[in-house]
């Protein structure tokens, strides 16, 4: 028998999405009859749009010719995707970001639990509070933490409460950290952050010889003037973070699996003897090393996202969301719910009614309303006593659930 890697033991529970589907799943058996509305795991329900579909069958049929047929491709993407990311996420925008930095994979669920790995197993963390639990399970897996106490936090991480008192901005921490993970538009509060703000992390970083992994799932949602969309917005940024996109939300890619990373040239690591190594080589020998690549057709349709039909289509896409955003906020708060996000991003973040638990909220919504929605403590022990609805539903689905609700 092998020894395990006990640093597995030390996770609380089973992981947050997977044990939502299993407490639905008793519940649907009880009541067969039970018309469940399914408002938690934020996965989208619209088809995979028009432009995407027809790139995708025409990188089908091209792999069934000999002279299209593609094998293994270069593991970093094929530099159509490459080029259009670079050219349409951050030219656009003003940021120059070369071909070279930039690391397609099959999602951002694996980017943000893969990335940990190029980091020395003692580097000190820092989360916000709630938070996308892959962060923070990743980071236990590898054995940077130490064990959970009865108040819902691991040991030897550095929890930055994001609450409603401090309008869900995390402060930034006294001590250092020596990674610190961001994300805006964010989830689970669906709340953003500003420039100033970014900018007061990026200087922050720089003091600390901190590296800010900055999850940016969300970006295709923000909806207002102003709000920053990139870190690399922030001068200097390049030099102190990582960035992640994905096309799982932006454009329904959760089944058919296309992210990507930036990885700035500039952005350097450190030995222990304090040497200097980039963190893209790192990256790239790991990429290289771990992972084929994501799929010819995949990637071709990725690239259709960027043809002008292609960003019209999937910007529909985003409207017809935040349509339901609107109506799930609007809905919540007619029905004397404390509402926040849902302006600038597809979630939804509430106050239980009653100060109920999180998850007796979920129980209650479950058995009274037959709505699923995601209980806030699975994102922290700040989440606790909130609740997150998702608005990737059918609008009926959202209408319905909202009716319910609200007749509580
Ligand atoms: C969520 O619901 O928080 C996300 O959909 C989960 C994910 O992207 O992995």
């Amino acid at each position: 028998m092998a020894n395990i890697n006990e640093n597995y033991l030390k996770l609380k529970a089973g992981y947050l999405f997977p044990e939502i589907s299993k407490r639905v799943k008793v519940y649907s058996e009880k009541n067969p009859s039970a018309k469940i509305i399914r408002l938690g795991i934020g996965d989208v329900t619209l088809p995979i749009v028009p432009s995407v579909v027809d790139a995708m069958v025409a990188a089908s049929k091209e792999m069934g010719t000999a002279g299209g047929f593609h094998g293994y491709g270069p593991e970093q993407g094929y530099s159509f995707l490459l080029k259009s990311i670079a050219d349409n996420d951050y030219g656009t925008l003003g940021i120059k970001i070369d071909e070279s930095e930039i690391f397609v994979s099959d999602g951002s669920k694996c980017d943000c639990g893969n990335i940990q790995e190029i980091f020395s197993t003692d580097a000190k963390i820092a989360v916000a509070d709630p938070v996308y639990p892959v962060y923070v399970d990743t980071n236990v897996m590898a054995g940077r933490t130490g064990e959970i106490g009865a108040d819902g936090r691991y040991s030897n991480l550095i929890y930055m409460p994001a609450t409603k008192e401090n309008g869900f901005q995390p402060e930034i921490p006294k001590e250092k950290a020596d990674i610190v993970y961001l994300c805006y538009p964010n989830n689970p509060t669906g709340t953003v952050t500003t420039k100033e703000a970014l900018k007061a992390w990026v200087e922050y970083a720089k003091k600390n010889n901190s590296i800010i992994l900055y999850d940016s799932a969300y970006e295709a949602f923000i909806s207002e003037p102003g709000v920053p969309r990139s870190i690399y917005e922030v001068e200097g940024a390049k030099e102190v973070a990582i960035e992640f996109r994905s096309f799982s939300k932006t454009a329904g890619f959760t089944g058919l699996r296309c992210a990507y990373i930036v990885i700035p040239k500039e952005l350097k690591g450190r030995t222990k003897s304090g040497e200097e190594v980039s963190l893209n080589a790192l990256w790239s020998r790991r990429h290289t090393t771990k992972f084929n690549g994501v799929s010819y057709v995949t990637q071709k349709g990725a690239e259709a996202c960027y043809s002008p039909q292609g960003k019209k289509e999937i910007q529909e896409s985003i409207a017809y969301y935040m349509s339901n955003a609107a109506k799930i906020r609007e809905g919540l708060k007619k029905a004397g719910y404390e509402v926040f996000g849902g302006v600038n991003a597809p979630y939804i973040w509430l106050k239980t009614s009653n100060n109920l638990s999180s998850w007796d909220f979920f129980d209650r919504l479950l058995d009274k309303a037959q709505v699923v929605g995601t209980p806030g403590s699975g994102f922290g022990p700040a989440g606790e006593g909130y609740f997150r609805l998702s608005a990737f539903g059918k609008k009926e689905d959202v209408e319905e659930a909202i009716s319910r609700i609200s007749s509580l």
